[in-house]
């Protein structure tokens, strides 16, 4: 039986945190060993709010191949590319943009949080109010069934079913309409007990030096009713017990108890978290060195996998041409 298309992309944005490990990376190594999996880089994507500043914008790709690579995404088990080294996504959303209706784009909700959030610049482009229809070219392109996202992206992958549909009904049945495979990602709140992300600067990195993780543990927000050892905590509005959940299962229930019952103290708490993320992160660090050394390495995966999606999307392409009678022989 033909295993199930599935897509999903990462912005480049600079290197990967914990929090787009576990919301994203984590659900990618496991099913790049159930299905034919396709995970790119939509750098195209990260310049829809960056576009005034490019001088990393190389650099960014290159740290995120690093991580994916470091994480345990495997190149023999799935496709790992580029987004702006298949032009194909260009041209289907070139298409795709003459039939999207402008309502579909300003009602998206997406579009008007980002406004008012990122006021400090200016997104009030064309290309950032068509983001989710550059999103629906990448999606639709590999006829994708599945897409591992976020709640975050649950709007986008809506207005990409619409588009799906549009087409279809206007030019023919080309577009399977794509699914959300939301899987329950652990969430990991930041440093300061906020989402974490790049653009609140409470991040620890997957490349994060040892010490640097070390002092960053450390300054992470806890229960502000404890102020004395004995004071009783709260772990469930405590940062480091959210990251316990995940880092350090075997000891989380014993935490939960003895800190309510205020038997430990936050720094020794905090101590002990520090050498659980270090020790999660290790492995992660040596793969990460290891093909930092070897740039042909990172060249190699981004070839293999961009050649691999190039067969896909040069078909679809020619459906969608001919769907259109746009194809000019
Ligand atoms: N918009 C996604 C994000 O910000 C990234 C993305 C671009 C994507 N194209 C995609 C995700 C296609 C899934 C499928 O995280
Ligand atoms: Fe949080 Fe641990 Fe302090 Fe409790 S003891 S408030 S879980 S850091």
């Amino acid at each position: 039986m033909k295993k199930k298309v599935v897509l999903s992309g990462t912005r480049s944005t600079g290197s990967l945190h914990l929090g787009n490990y576990f919301g994203a990376v984590e659900n990618w190594l496991n099913l790049q060993n159930k299905y034919d999996c396709y995970f790119f880089i939509a750098d195209w994507h990260s310049l829809t709010t960056g576009y005034e500043d490019t001088d990393n914008y190389i650099a960014n790709i290159k740290e995120v191949v690093m991580d994916l690579y470091a994480s345990g995404l495997d190149s023999d088990k799935c496709n790992i590319f580029l987004q702006s080294k298949n032009q194909d996504h260009a041209e289907l959303h070139l298409l795709l943009s003459m039939i999207t209706p402008l309502s579909w784009l300003e009602r998206c909700p997406t579009y008007k949080d980002q406004l008012s959030q990122l006021a400090e610049k200016d997104i009030r482009t064309y290309g950032f109010l068509g983001y989710p229809c550059l999103m629906a070219a990448d999606i639709l392109i590999y006829r994708a069934e599945g897409v591992p996202v976020g709640e975050d992206q649950l709007a986008h992958l809506e207005i990409t079913r619409e588009i799906a549909r549009r087409f279809n009904y206007m030019y023919g049945e080309v577009f399977p309409e794509p699914k959300a495979l939301l899987t329950k990602a652990k969430v990991l709140p930041g440093l300061d007990g906020r989402k974490m992300s790049k653009s609140y600067d409470n991040t620890i990195l997957l490349k994060e030096e040892d010490d640097v993780l070390r002092a960053k543990i450390m300054s992470m927000v806890t229960d502000p009713a404890r102020i004395r050892k004995t004071d009783p905590g709260h772990p469930e509005i405590c940062s480091v017990y959210a990251f316990h959940k995940v880092f350090n299962q075997a000891e989380v229930a014993s935490i939960c108890e003895s800190c309510k019952k205020g038997e430990i103290g936050c720094v020794a708490c905090k101590k002990n978290l520090y050498g659980k993320v270090s020790e999660f992160l290790r492995p992660i660090q040596e793969r990460r060195r290891e093909i930092a050394g070897k740039p042909k390495l990172m060249k190699e995966i981004l070839e293999k996998g961009n050649a691999n999606a190039k067969i896909k999307t040069d078909e679809t392409m020619t459906m969608v041409r001919k769907a259109m009678k746009v194809n000019w022989e």
